[in-house]
């Protein structure tokens, strides 16, 4: 596996895989890795020739630097599962490598920008969006491979190609869980013994969800319903409980007869965790 830390030896490294004609998977990661990314890079090998993984962690999309700075990191065990995983190249830049000083261009999606998690983090998905681009103009790939574990960056990301021509494509990929059910994520490390079991409330209210989301209920009463089956568990502190259509994520007006999307985003301790599940009421 390639270790590339300047943008210049992963363009280098993408230019030999295009002139043998090889089709270019790109996997777009902060690192930390556990089987849901691992999960991404299985399904870009099924699917490309060449897969090339990022590791970076874009301090433009964190709100503030105490939850940039507690953001764990492990480069020498990342590496080893990426090689392990038949990884091609890992682009891993610093920050002074990926932003020029004096930027002052970003992308915006200028509706998906402002709604649900993007209200609660200002300029999050700004900052997602612009530096995805670049790793998009830097590695060149034909795929790119996102989690529906987040659900509105994978719309938000899909919006921006779609609406910019970016000549790749993307692929979300369902979240992968621990055997009890709890999301993947690399920030379940900081959860306390106690946290970490009574965040499994979070799957058993998606389920919840879904099953009652098909007895023509509306958007506002199943989360009414999901809030009240979540307070059950003290530990879990609520920020957010939204039924949304699934393509658009605007609000549903009346009774939910598309798919909609059950969208958590819960605190146990000082950890945001968030959580998604799309139910089908026919
Ligand atoms: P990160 O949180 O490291 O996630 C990298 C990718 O892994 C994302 O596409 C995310 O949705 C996916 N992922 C995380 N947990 C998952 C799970 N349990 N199951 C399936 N997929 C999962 O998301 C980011 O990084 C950044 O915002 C990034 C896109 C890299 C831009 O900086």
């Amino acid at each position: 596996m390639q270790i590339c830390r300047t943008k210049a030896e992963v363009r280098e490294a993408v230019r030999g895989y295009r002139r043998a004609g090889e089709h270019v998977g790109l996997v777009p990661t902060m690192g930390y890795l556990h089987d849901g990314h691992m999960t991404l890079v299985r399904t870009a090998k099924a699917k490309c020739d060449r897969v090339v993984a990022t590791i970076f962690v874009n301090p433009t999309q964190f709100g503030d630097s105490a939850d940039l700075d507690a953001y764990p990191r492990d480069e020498a065990r990342d590496f080893a599962l990426l090689e392990a995983e038949g990884v091609d190249a890992v682009f891993c830049p610093d920050v002074d490598e990926m932003y020029h000083p004096l930027k002052q261009t970003t992308v915006v999606t200028e509706r998906l920008e402002h709604m649900l998690m993007g209200a609660l983090r200002p300029d999050h998905y700004k900052g997602v969006c612009t530096v995805v681009t670049k790793l998009f103009n830097i590695v060149g790939a034909d795929e790119a491979f996102f989690g529906e574990k987040d659900y509105q960056q994978l719309l938000v990301l899909r919006t921006m190609a779609r609406d910019l021509d970016i000549p790749v494509g993307i692929n979300g990929v369902p979240t992968v869980r621990e055997v009890d059910g709890l999301a993947m994520s690399s920030r379940n490390v900081r959860l306390s013994a106690e946290d970490r079991q009574a965040a499994l409330i979070l799957n058993k209210a998606l389920a919840y969800g879904d099953y009652e989301a098909s007895d023509g209920r509306t958007a506002a009463d199943l989360e009414s319903s999901i809030r009240t089956f979540i307070e059950k568990e003290p530990r879990a502190e609520i920020e957010t409980i939204d039924v949304r259509d699934a393509a658009t994520l605007e609000p549903i007006e009346g009774q939910i007869t598309a798919p909609a999307v059950i969208l958590l985003a819960v605190r146990f301790g000082d950890v945001l965790l968030i959580d998604q599940r799309v139910a089908d009421p026919s």
